[in-house]
């Protein structure tokens, strides 16, 4: 504080030629008891004080007496800019301030120095105050009889009791547990003590408070460590939470790699170390930028996804040469800022090797289940094939082969060799077996229809067709096998047409536009010798080499006689159960049979079983029992009729007629072809063949 600050600016002066008289009336006038004495020039030449005019007074002096004559002339003064301090010790009771300039501009009476005194203290409670009501800290003092002196705004706060609540009030009965009283009696400073008040835990420094040696008081400044205790506990389950990270991170068995938002390495487990085969802290720190420079690994997916701001997985090679399948998880904040890139790092070469070897033994597998179809349709009766003979059982083999790969397969033989019967194998085989197997006889559907039967057609194609369309046998075997039997008999032109599908699996129905998708196997059979009909142009060339792709040959049966004892055993099972009898065959209806040529082979053997099954009266079918052309041509190769005995005519006629039909039937199985081998018409054929109930389904 200045001594400009706390003086009485402008103080009033008098001239060292007033009276004593003059001056008693000036000081009760104005109310002062001394003032500065300045000469003309006002210049400070000394001080009058109200104890001048006593000791004239005492000395019996005049009153007229000038001020000059009894003024003190040496003086202390002071400067406006004079620290307070400096001056309120001169042990003068009044000291004139006098500026640079030599003017007097101020006194300081002693009534000046206690109003500072008093301003300066105020200021400072007032600080105080402050200062102690703004701390966090609770702060109660008393005094040395335990009264409360000071309880602050945190005291109350944290203490839950209000200042005004408490003032007065001894301490022991507000709060008996502060120890403060032990402190007034000790005098000692206790520091950092756990107390307990109200429910709340601090943390209290006491110390006694002393004027002239002497306690007068205590106080304690409490400091709340409630929040503190909850802060540790919270730290601690913080410090568990990260064990248990650290526990799941090292024990899993996939390498973990995680990078802050910057791809500065933070952690990696041991699984990544062994796939990448670096050290513990060789990369902590470093930047994923080191690790793919140093050819730790090859791609690091973490550049990525700092890249991308997504999850990315990807396949990665590392340094030890392992294959990995890593996926990289931005971790980010409330402010769509990534904060962390977690890597899942997995080894897949063991995967790859166990994939390889999955494949071998489902290879290997589906090899053995081949053979063992193979194995149980050579001996299971049930899949009706009866494959006896060396020549068929390898045929077999060659056909349960091809049936589980897609090629298009060429059934060649003769008329009731069993064609049919391998093409249901086939498509049975297949991996297409629930899918349709559909049957189109090619020789059986009148040329004029066998197009739209195929591919089908749309509404209104033709006179009579259906007005909603409809879908053809190609696109109803969808998914499965179609099976073109009696190939040769197919018109010229639609050869092209099936061609085309083979070519493209796709059709295009009759009166239709759109091209249609279809997934059909083909199997096809004939009878005819294609490449003959090539050559004669009665078949394209390029179709026959389309079908021609997987050619299998049926044997006819007088090629693998082996075949005929199981196949009429066979048969004689199915027509027992059919009819219901209980017939049996001698063994020289066996040696018979053996010796015959078969020209209509298969179904020749089977017509014949049927019929004597229902004919033959006895349970035992003996070699008379047999036709007598059967009989008869064992061990003769006429192809002439032989006439045994005398029937009626009309008889006899129909009875040769009813033989050749059956086994021209048996041969040739087309009406068309019959007809040329009978050399009559079709007509007549198809008449004839109805009368003796021939052929059964056409
Ligand atoms: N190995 C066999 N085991 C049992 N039955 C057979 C066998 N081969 C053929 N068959 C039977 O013989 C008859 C004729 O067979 P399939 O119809 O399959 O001959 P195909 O060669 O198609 O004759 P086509 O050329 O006249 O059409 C059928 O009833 C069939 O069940
Ligand atoms: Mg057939």
């Amino acid at each position: 504080m200045k001594v400009r600050e706390i003086m009485t600016s402008d103080p009033l002066t008098i001239s060292p030629n007033h009276k004593v008289c003059e001056v008693v009336n000036i000081f009760i006038a104005n109310k002062i008891d001394g003032a500065p004495v300045l000469d003309e020039n006002g210049k400070l030449v000394g001080l009058f004080t109200k104890s001048h005019i006593y000791r004239a007074i005492s000395r019996g002096l005049d009153m007229n007496t000038k001020v000059e004559a009894l003024m003190t002339r040496k003086i202390l003064t002071g400067h406006p800019e004079d620290e307070f301090g400096d001056v309120v010790n001169a042990t003068v009771p009044r000291l004139p301030v006098v500026n640079e300039n030599g003017r007097v501009v101020g006194i300081i009476t002693r009534g000046d120095i206690a109003k500072a005194f008093f301003n300066s203290y105020r200021n400072m409670s007032l600080e105080l105050d402050t200062i102690i009501n703004s701390t966090h800290n609770a702060i109660i003092s008393v005094d040395e009889k335990g009264i409360i002196k000071v309880w602050n705004l945190s005291a109350a706060k944290l203490l839950g009791i209000e200042a005004e609540d408490v003032a007065g009030k001894n301490i022991l009965d507000v709060l008996p547990t502060t120890k403060l009283m032990d402190v007034i009696q000790t005098g000692k400073v206790e520091t950092f003590m756990k107390v307990k008040l109200n429910d709340r835990y601090f943390m209290s420094n006491r110390s006694p408070i002393k004027k002239d040696g002497k306690i007068i008081g205590a106080v304690a400044v409490l400091q709340d460590i409630s929040e503190l205790d909850k802060m540790s506990k919270e730290l601690c389950y913080v410090k568990e939470l990260n064990e248990e990270l650290d526990a799941i991170v090292e024990s899993s068995f996939d390498g973990l790699f995680i990078t802050d938002g910057k791809g500065y390495i933070l952690r990696y487990n041991k699984a990544f170390e062994q796939l990448t085969g670096i050290d513990a802290h060789e990369y902590l720190g470093l930047s994923v930028e080191d690790i793919r420079r140093d050819g730790i690994i090859s791609e690091p997916v973490t550049c990525h996804v700092l890249e991308k701001k997504k999850s990315i997985t990807i396949m990665q090679t590392s340094k030890t040469g392992k294959l990995t399948l890593t996926t990289g998880n931005p971790v980010i904040d409330a402010r769509g800022e990534i904060i962390r890139v977690v890597c899942n790092v997995r080894d897949i070469t063991e995967l790859n090797l166990l994939k390889h070897k999955l494949k071998k033994a489902q290879g290997l597998s589906q090899h053995y289940e081949n053979q063992l179809r193979t194995l149980k349709m050579r001996y299971d009766n049930s899949e009706n094939l009866v494959v006896s003979s060396a020549k068929m059982r390898h045929l077999l083999d060659m056909v349960i082969r091809l049936a589980s790969v897609d090629s298009t397969i060429l059934i060649t033989g003769e008329s009731g060799t069993g064609k049919e019967l391998i093409a249901e194998t086939i498509h049975s085989n297949s991996s297409r077996r629930d899918k349709p197997f559909i049957k189109v006889n090619c020789g059986a559907i009148p040329e004029n229809l066998l197009e739209s039967e195929l591919f089908g057609y749309n509404g209104g194609a033709f006179t009579g067709a259906k007005k909603e369309g409809k879908s053809g046998y190609i696109e109803l075997a969808s998914g499965g096998t179609l099976f073109l039997d009696e190939i040769g008999e197919m018109p010229l032109n639609l050869q092209v047409k099936v061609l085309r599908f083979l070519q493209n699996k796709e059709i295009i129905r009759v009166g239709g536009s759109s091209v249609i998708n279809v997934d059909v196997r083909i199997v096809a059979a004939t009878n005819r010798v294609l490449l003959e009909m090539v050559q004669q142009k009665q078949f394209r060339e390029d179709l026959y080499y389309r079908l021609n792709v997987v050619p299998v040959h049926v044997p006819p049966l007088r090629d693998r006689k082996d075949d005929i004892p199981p196949l009429a055993a066979h048969f004689l099972e199915v027509f027992n159960y059919k009819y219901k009898k209980n017939k049996k065959i001698s063994q020289a209806v066996v040696d018979i049979l053996m010796q015959y040529d078969w020209p209509g082979n298969i179904r020749e053997l089977e017509n014949l079983i049927e019929r004597m099954v229902v004919t033959t009266i006895d349970d035992n079918i003996a070699g008379e029992d047999l036709p007598s052309y059967l009989r008869d041509k064992v061990g003769i190769s006429s192809s002439y009729i032989i006439v045994s005995g005398i029937v009626p005519l009309r008889d006899a006629v129909e009875s040769v007629e009813k033989q050749l039909l059956e086994r021209a039937y048996a041969n040739y199985r087309t009406t068309r072809q019959m007809a040329k081998e009978l050399k009559v018409d079709a007509s007549t054929v198809v008449r004839k063949a109805a009368k003796y109930c021939i052929i059964r389904d056409s």
